[in-house]
């Protein structure tokens, strides 16, 4: 087991404008789960890659424990991969698939039946040891990719999202499988998804890449309780955090006729603000005082229901610093799933104080 070290990582590509991985800093700590999240090209696979030797660093260094590895080959770096598509050999049977990469790396037979023998009983695959793999379920080919991994005992496992090719309620089984699974053996584990309910119910701690830049770390609730910027703030958490274009008035924020109060050094000399509240932390009711909602759509989900709905402007002093672009003027209100308002009817919302977040309009960092 080792500890994982990126220091300055970037990966600019032949011909590429901007680094797909910018200085990229983090540590992994030893036996630690750490989850890689971000949308569609920000840079995971690369940032894994070149954890595995499989895409060269441009500038800065990688180490694994106290061993440079920047420029080691990688068989030499101790590490295993499970890749998004399993990469299985389709001729070979599942335990010489497991087998294959200590078959190469010379270990005996012996030494290779055993452990073999041992993560099939930890994944559940010892009656499926003499399939090939085209006899197997997704879910069993999954695992069979996690054997060849767990058959190495690696110093650190890498899963470029492994679960990917898996239907939506394999995959909740799967991620806790792995999950704990993991925490069993205890090797250090770095794991790429785009999708961040499995980073938060998976991870030890979250690393939020966008455009190649590291966002933030930090454990599942630092980062929905503590988001730095707009854009974590958005992309941790289902239905997405509200951000809602408000305007500061004697002494805070507005919602509609009531005002949240923020401190005078916090406001400074802006006139509006995104203000970010999450589902659950807004309060809806059929009265004023708050923000005048018009429902478009309750959503009814068993025991609760998310309420959607748009911002009216009233004919009052606030209303026309409300909502610049439309995207900012949207709510979403976690309401409960037997009783609740219906579409069309006019609502108004406030925020549980406690549960705030404010964000500058222009650089879309946390103010408060
Ligand atoms: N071999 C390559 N040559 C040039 N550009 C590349 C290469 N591989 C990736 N890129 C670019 O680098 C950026 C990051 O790609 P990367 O595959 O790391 O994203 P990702 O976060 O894994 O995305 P996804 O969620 O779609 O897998 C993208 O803009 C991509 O187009
Ligand atoms: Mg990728």
């Amino acid at each position: 087991m080792a500890t994982v070290t990126f220091d300055g990582a970037t990966r600019i590509y032949p011909g590429g404008e901007h680094p797909a991985v910018d200085n990229f800093n983090l540590e992994i700590a030893d036996g630690e789960f750490l989850v890689l999240v971000g949308p569609s090209g920000c840079g995971k696979s690369t940032t894994l890659r070149m954890l595995a030797g499989l895409e060269e660093v441009s500038q800065g260094r990688i180490l694994i424990g106290d061993k440079d590895v920047t420029e080691l080959s990688p068989k030499d770096r101790d590490i295993a991969m499970v890749f998004q598509n399993y990469a299985l050999y389709p001729h070979m049977s599942v335990a010489e698939n497991m087998a294959f990469a200590l078959k190469i790396a010379g270990v005996s037979k012996e030494e290779r039946d055993r452990r073999v023998r041992e993560a099939a009983e930890l994944l559940d695959l010892t009656p499926y040891l003499d399939r090939k793999p085209k006899a197997l379920s997704g879910g069993q080919r999954q695992r069979v990719a996690m054997g060849r991994a767990i058959v190495r005992e690696p110093q650190v496992f890498l899963m470029d999202e492994p679960l990917s090719n898996l239907d939506a309620k394999l995959r909740v089984q799967t991620r806790t499988q792995i999950a704990s699974l993991q925490r069993r053996l205890g090797v250090t584990t770095v794991y790429v998804t785009h999708d961040q309910t499995e980073a938060l119910t998976m991870g030890d701690r979250i690393a939020v890449l966008k455009d190649g830049v590291l966002q933030q770390v930090g454990t599942p609730r630092d980062l929905y309780e503590n988001p730095v910027n707009m854009f974590v703030a958005g992309f941790i958490g289902s239905p997405a955090m509200n951000l809602l274009d408000l305007p500061f008035t004697n002494g805070g924020v507005a919602f509609g006729d009531h005002v949240h109060p923020v401190a005078a050094e916090q406001i400074g000399n802006r006139d509006s603000v995104f203000v970010g509240v999450r589902p659950e932390d807004l309060i809806v009711s059929t009265e004023k005082p708050g923000l005048r909602v018009r429902v478009n759509l309750v959503e009814e989900l068993g025991a609760d229901g998310y309420l959607y709905g748009s911002i009216e402007a009233e004919s009052d002093a606030y209303a026309d610093g409300i909502g610049a672009s439309d995207k900012h003027k949207q709510v979403v209100a976690r309401v409960d799933g037997r009783t609740h308002p219906k579409t069309g009817d006019v609502v108004y919302v406030l925020p549980n104080p406690a549960h705030v977040h404010l964000f500058d309009k222009e650089t879309e960092t946390r103010i408060v």
